[in-house]
């Protein structure tokens, strides 16, 4: 409680409803679904894949991180792309991670690219060595504090003046709102909570603008896709 109001006095907002970090159950509960998880992806996550990837300026070539790979259906997209650059991915879920380096090695086996098992909080990259970063639908899952920590993370690594394109569950639509909510807390872990109106806020006390800002819906499920620029 003490938490919460602490956060609520600093942010002059409502409460955050993930005061504390659940990152060793999330695991888990991503540990457990990898094996079907692709699934969610292609009903819900594809459109929006599509569209980061073609707003990210990601070319042939880089040096491209993706942070929370899932079961790798962006990662995929990225090593595509990316075929003579060096794709790298991670996520908290070795399962998760696993199977995004299998697939990617049988379906790209000269491609450099590599996906690890790796805490987005706490990334193991030196600063400013990557040309682009991507991250679809992980700040959901992360209480404020490891927001915050994690985008400073993701903004660290970038060299400057690149881009980080980040995919957001969309808080646009009324009804999908009340059904995340009951989602979210049954299934914290999995599910989290919506936060992307805050997001451009995040990004800018990390002195980072937001250059494009697009809603897709894939049905009834909306996501916000953000890039946004490292100055220096
Ligand atoms: C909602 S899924 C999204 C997966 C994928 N990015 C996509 O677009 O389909 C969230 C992913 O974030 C991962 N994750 C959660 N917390 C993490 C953390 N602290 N560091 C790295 N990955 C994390 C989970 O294991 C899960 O695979």
């Amino acid at each position: 409680m003490q938490t919460l109001l602490n956060q609520s006095a600093l942010n002059g907002s409502m409460p955050d409803r993930l005061p504390v970090t659940i990152a060793r159950r999330t695991r888990r509960v991503y540990d457990i679904v990898a094996g079907v998880y692709p699934l969610s992806t292609m009903f819900f996550h594809s459109k929006a894949h599509r569209y980061a990837l073609e707003v990210s300026g990601i070319r042939d070539g880089m040096r491209v991180l993706e942070v929370a790979t899932g079961s790798g259906e962006m990662f995929r997209r990225l090593v595509q792309r990316n075929r003579s650059g060096t794709t790298v991915g991670l996520d908290i879920s070795p399962n998760m991670a696993a199977k995004t380096q299998r697939d990617v090695c049988k379906d790209f086996p000269h491609a450099h690219a590599r996906c690890q098992a790796v805490d987005a909080r706490f990334l193991p990259f030196r600063d400013g060595c990557f040309d682009a970063v991507m991250c679809c639908y992980l700040l959901e899952l992360l209480s404020q504090d490891d927001i915050l920590r994690t985008l400073g993370e993701m903004r660290r690594v970038l060299k400057p003046k690149s881009m980080l394109t980040l995919v957001l569950i969309g808080q646009n639509t009324d009804l999908f709102n009340k059904a995340y909510k009951a989602a979210g807390t049954l299934v914290p872990a999995f599910w989290g909570r919506q936060i992307e109106q805050r997001v451009p806020d995040f990004l800018s006390r990390h002195g980072m603008n937001v250059q494009t800002d697009h809603v897709v819906r894939q049905g009834f499920y909306p996501s916000r896709i953000l890039t946004a620029r490292k100055h220096v």
